[in-house]
């Protein structure tokens, strides 16, 4: 089998909004094969530190090698809701940075075992940590078709969400949905005639959506927020590329709020709930990739990078 190697979206203005201490500690919340990893390593000097983190077994072993090379890089093998406790077996308090590269990385698409790609023939997986939870296909067996139509619509953007919803679990009662290429053929058959052949596969927004399900991806999103905001030291810096708007929003509404602070209704002459801001936007706007990024990378069309900076709250 051959895989590719997963090439880092918009690799220079992540490093530059994140590294701007260059002997601080950092956490790349999403390893994957240590891309950013890297360029982080290259861009701090000898003094720094770097946390990586992924929930891929596959992704830890990456990190172990490295661990092995770069005496300033640590691994640990967790999702989003141990980032404390790993920042905190390294006896780390705060940090001067956290970053994190969301989605799938290309070594995971590649190998057809994973089962997150409709272009290969795989088992109904699509788990990022294969030790834990449920893969697909045993999920599927657990949800109504007006759950997983809403699940459908609501991570993928599917206009057809209803009825490729319906065709998947008739497909499931009827035996006949077991690997990827099946999911693949339902979604086809699924969508409107006219609409099959257009730039997108019928099947994109299907597979996405079901990927985002079975990770619990938005869920992880706030607890990588969270997270970050409690570790950031005053001036350190939160960075997240997503890949979809419904992402991106989630992350924008979860840092504004922090942003805004008071949530008094705003017909209150004055502030009572006394909730101070605790970040600020570097960039209020999301950061896209240059269309040389695109054409060398088309993954990199749909990436969007938010940064947002941790205030002093001492004062
Ligand atoms: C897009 S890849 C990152 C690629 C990496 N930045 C690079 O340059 O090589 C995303 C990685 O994050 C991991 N990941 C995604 N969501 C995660 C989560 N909630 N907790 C831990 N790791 C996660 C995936 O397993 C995958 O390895």
């Amino acid at each position: 089998m051959t895989t590719k190697a997963h090439i880092s979206v918009l690799a220079d203005p992540y490093i530059e909004a994140l590294c701007t201490d260059k002997d601080g500690r950092y956490i790349d919340a999403t390893f994957g094969r240590g891309g950013h990893t890297r360029l982080m390593l290259e861009a701090l000097s000898e003094k720094a530190e770097v946390l990586g983190l992924d929930r891929d077994p596959e992704a830890i072993v990456v990190g172990k090698a490295l661990m092995k090379k770069d005496k300033r890089f640590h691994i640990a093998y967790t999702d989003f809701a141990g980032i404390e406790d790993a920042a905190c077996e390294l006896d780390w308090s705060e940090v001067s940075g956290i970053g994190f590269d969301l989605g799938v990385s290309s070594p995971q698409l590649d190998n057809a075992e994973r089962g997150f790609s409709f272009m290969k023939e795989g088992p109904l997986d699509m788990r990022m940590d294969f030790n834990a939870g449920q893969p697909l296909l045993q999920k599927l067996e657990h949800v109504s078709e007006s759950q997983l139509a809403d699940i459908i619509r609501e991570f993928g953007g599917e206009k057809f969400a209803g009825r490729i919803a319906r065709s998947i679990l008739e497909r499931l009662k009827a035996g006949s949905l077991n690997t990827t290429r099946d999911l693949e053929d339902v979604c086809f058959h699924a969508t409107p005639k006219k609409k099959r052949h257009g730039n997108t596969h019928p099947a994109t927004r299907t597979f996405q959506a079901l990927r985002i399900w079975v990770n619990d991806e938005m869920h992880q999103i706030d607890q990588a927020v969270q997270a970050s905001i409690k570790l950031l030291k005053a001036g350190g810096r939160l960075a997240i590329i997503s890949f979809h708007s419904g992402e991106d929003r989630r992350i924008r509404d979860l840092i504004e709020k922090e942003v805004h602070g008071c949530t008094c209704p705003r017909e209150f002459p004055m502030c009572v709930c006394g909730f101070k801001p605790s970040m600020k936007w570097v960039q209020k706007k999301p950061v896209r990739a240059s269309e040389a990024e695109i054409e060398a990378n088309p993954r990199s069309r749909s990436a969007m990078l938010r940064v947002a900076e941790k205030l002093d709250m001492s004062c």
